[in-house]
């Protein structure tokens, strides 16, 4: 096993700023470089977190030899880049969601870490929260029986993420790829990774386009820009007939909901706003509201790629996985632009 792994941060801004904190409590591990385009963001943060070696190219700290391994904080149209760049150079990668902007680019990600022996972890954050991987542990014991539906209901009021976000060239897409992907990636996790075969959706951008329901965070809106849908709909079904429903808002003239649940024949779970289990025993209904331990999940993810790539183990969430994520949301977006079922074709 390796001492602790160098690792590299590639974009300093939000989640950047997240992983950093979150790789304070990590071990087995030291942060050596931070890279970001704007130097200003990425000398702050090495400053900040004690990181020695600050970039504000890419492929200058991929070819300066001080990392193994590095992480992909950056807007979602240089994944692709950077990661096959990273893994050009030898180092494991553990790559933001969406891993790519399509499944097209993630199918060769997946292709070149492979050939390279490297480590292609998605940062699928939802997978390492307590909830998620008790929940996860009850359904793999069978205690759910067969998981035959998932809804999530995932509705921000009046949270469009500002910059980079509302341009379809730079982001693929607005909630459905943003915050869809962490409901398909989790709700089909939990289900056993089912083979989707089929998609329908509907998508709408009234609010963005006239620059109503943004957040409060990100980097200025620039109006003629918004070119992602502030709203979506979407079903995919299963071969074996199973399926997922999803309606998921950046805007919308609705409250804020947050709304996930996975339906079972034994039992069913809850995970926002709160974590609950649903089981029955002949009339009497049994609800379970797990006290679970806090933990950050950012902390637990970082810390599971780490220990991946010192061991030399196959990721809980690998880019494998990802591809077939992203098989379903290319469906439901292209279901949308085309009023039609859109079939998947996996593998
Ligand atoms: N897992 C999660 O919970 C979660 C949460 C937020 C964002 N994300 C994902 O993380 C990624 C980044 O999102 P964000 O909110 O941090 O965006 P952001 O705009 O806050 O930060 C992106 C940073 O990347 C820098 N950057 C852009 N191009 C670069 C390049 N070629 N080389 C180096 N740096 C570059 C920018 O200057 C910026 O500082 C996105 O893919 C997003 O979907 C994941």
């Amino acid at each position: 096993m390796r001492k602790k792994v160098r690792l590299g941060m590639i974009g300093a801004g939000n989640i950047g700023r997240i992983h950093l904190q979150a790789c304070q409590e990590c071990t087995g591990l030291e942060v050596a470089a931070v890279c970001d385009v704007e130097k200003r963001r990425a000398k702050q943060a090495a400053d900040e977190f004690g990181v020695p070696h600050v970039f504000t190219e890419y492929r200058k700290l991929l070819a300066a030899d001080v990392v193994d391994a590095v992480s992909v904080c950056t807007p979602n149209n240089t994944h692709l880049p950077i990661t096959l760049a990273a893994i050009r150079a030898g180092k494991d990668v553990l790559c933001e969601k969406p891993i790519a902007m399509n499944a097209r680019e993630a199918r060769r990600m997946v292709a070149a870490a492979k050939k390279a022996r490297r480590i292609l972890m998605a940062a699928q954050s939802s997978r390492y929260t307590p909830a998620a991987r008790f929940v996860k542990k009850i359904a793999d014991q069978g205690r759910l029986g067969q998981v035959y539906y998932g809804k999530a209901l995932w509705l921000r009021r009046s949270g469009i993420p500002r910059g980079w976000f509302q341009d379809a060239k730079q982001s693929a897409g607005g909630p459905l790829i943003d915050l869809g992907v962490h409901a398909v990636d989790l709700m089909w996790w939990l289900m056993g990774r089912p083979k989707p075969v089929s998609a329908f959706g509907v998508a709408f951008d009234h609010l963005g386009r006239t620059g109503q329901g943004m957040g409060d965070w990100g980097v200025g809106w620039n109006p003629g820009k918004f070119t992602v849908e502030d709203m979506i709909g979407g079903l995919i079904r299963f071969e074996d007939g199973r399926a997922l429903s999803l309606d998921i808002s950046w805007a919308a003239h609705t409250a804020d909901q947050y709304w996930l649940r996975i339906f079972g024949t034994k039992g069913g779970a809850q995970f926002l706003p709160e974590t609950m289990l649903y089981h029955s025993d002949g009339n009497t209904k049994l609800d379970v509201v797990p006290q679970l331990a806090r933990d950050n999940h950012y902390a637990a993810e970082n810390q599971h790629f780490v220990d991946c790539v010192r061991r030399r183990k196959e990721p809980i969430s690998p880019g494998s996985q990802a591809v077939v994520v992203m098989e379903m949301l290319d469906a439901v977006a292209k279901a949308a632009r085309t009023g039609r079922m859109a079939a998947i074709r996996t593998g």
